[in-house]
């Protein structure tokens, strides 16, 4: 094939691939154990790119929380749908969904934007600041690069990513109506032979008023 996999077609042939080479990662773990100190009770949570439904999904709904994932691809949701019974899975593309204002306690979003554009990524970035209540947290976790359309190996693929570096993603998630309250980042390195080490940038942000 010429053109390169959509993130649909790469997580379809990905599957549970995923969670054996990425598992839990640290910065994955941190948000997590974030999100489960300071949500209220029974809170709602959207999951963007929800992925395999663990650890984020699971772990959220075993909490008690009221959890809704979204996933491009048909694979992810359906293995999430059979690993976290508690938690909704919508199988959608986050450009192209929409949801009521002021309507999410906390939006997570690990790695979701590396196959989308700059523009793309910018303007979920702003649905993201609607859907959320005032005070409401969005916890996003990416791999900080300015790059566009670079080609890296991933799991036997070879995939273009696109991303921000920090400042510029920070900048963007500002620029979008949220204050940025907390950062950190860790190198993390797959459980898999040939997949290279790659930084993981977690940004914490609530949504201004
Ligand atoms: C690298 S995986 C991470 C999965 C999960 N968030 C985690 O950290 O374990 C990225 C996920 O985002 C999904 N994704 C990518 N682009 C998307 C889009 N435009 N809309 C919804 N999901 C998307 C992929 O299908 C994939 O399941």
């Amino acid at each position: 094939m010429d053109r390169p996999l959509t993130a649909a077609e790469l997580f379809d042939a990905v599957g549970h691939g995923y969670e054996d080479a990425f598992g839990r990662p640290p910065t994955v773990d941190a948000a997590v154990r974030l999100l489960l100190e300071r949500l209220p009770d029974s809170a709602r949570v959207l999951d963007i790119g929800s992925g395999t439904g663990r650890p984020v999904a699971g772990d959220l709904a075993a909490a008690g929380h009221r959890v809704m994932g979204v996933d491009v691809s048909a694979e992810m949701v359906a293995i999430a749908r059979e690993q976290v019974p508690d938690a909704d899975f919508v199988h959608a593309d986050i450009r192209e969904w929409d949801s009521a204002a002021g309507s999410w306690d906390a939006v997570c979003a690990f790695f979701p934007f590396l196959q989308m554009t700059r523009a793309d990524t910018i303007k979920v970035l702003g649905d993201i600041a609607r859907w959320l209540k005032p005070g409401g947290l969005l916890v996003l976790i990416t791999i900080p690069m300015d790059v566009e359309n670079l080609e890296v190996p991933f799991l036997g693929h070879t995939v273009r990513i696109t991303s921000f570096a920090a400042p510029d993603l920070l900048r963007h998630v500002e620029q979008a109506g949220l204050d940025v309250v907390e950062t950190d980042s860790s190198v993390f390195s797959p459980d898999r032979e040939g997949q290279p080490d790659e930084e993981h940038l977690l940004v914490v942000a609530t949504r201004k008023g």
